[in-house]
């Protein structure tokens, strides 16, 4: 197994104290962007990578979450903070132990971003996935789109309730330009292999 450490490695909570001293904390990717902007495809790539170099990972998928640990939760503004809330916890959990988190969450307001990246502190890299509403909506792969332009889904983000477009991340990724497997090692590269120890 290869030892990973925060992206920043600024505070001496993660810093090491003796060879041997395996600094256990990894980076959290934390993945934001429109429904369909390709979050979810891009993570599934990146996790095949990062785990093919012997690092552990775990990706955190608003879609696959919502079908359990936060199935209670609707999408009224309050229920999508505690859904932020709840998925950063998580993260946060994960790369205190060394666990490099990938989540895909379409955190649409700037309070989610910064609510997570003030949970999760050092090693939050926040990464844009900037797809144009309009891609999303001709991809449309869940059909969901169609349905909430019809006015048959409620709070639809980008459609019937606001994505804020991120200020503060560390990474922008165009899906238009570039292929997910491309995109995918420009995470990599960027964030998750400079991080990559070769302590035992
Ligand atoms: N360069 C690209 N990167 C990622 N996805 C792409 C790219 N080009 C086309 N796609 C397609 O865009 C779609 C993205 O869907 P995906 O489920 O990954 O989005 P998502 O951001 O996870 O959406 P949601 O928030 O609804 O879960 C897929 O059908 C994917 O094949
Ligand atoms: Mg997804």
């Amino acid at each position: 197994m290869v030892n990973v450490r925060p992206f920043e490695v600024a505070s001496p909570k993660f810093a090491q104290s003796g060879s041997e001293a395996i600094v256990e904390a990894a980076p959290v990717l934390w993945m934001t962007g429109l429904s369909g902007s390709g979050k979810t495809t891009i993570a599934k790539i990146l996790a095949k990578i990062v785990r093919r170099a012997g690092t552990a990972c775990c990706i955190l998928d608003g879609d696959e979450l919502r079908q359990g640990l936060n199935k209670d939760l609707s999408f009224s503004d309050s229920d999508r903070t505690e859904n932020v809330r709840r998925v950063a916890e998580v993260a946060k959990s994960l790369g205190s132990q060394g666990i490099l988190a990938i989540v895909c969450l379409i955190s649409p307001f700037h309070c989610h971003r910064s609510l997570a990246r003030a949970i999760i502190g050092t090693g939050f890299a926040e990464i844009f996935v900037d797809t144009p509403l309009a891609v999303c909506i001709e991809r449309d792969q869940k059909g969901l789109y169609a349905k909430a332009i019809r006015g048959e889904i409620d709070s639809f983000t980008g459609i019937s309730s606001r994505f804020d477009v991120p200020d503060s991340s560390q990474l922008t990724l165009q899906t238009t330009d570039k292929t997910a497997l491309e995109l995918a090692y420009e995470i990599y590269n960027k964030f998750v292999a400079p991080s990559i120890t070769d302590h035992p």
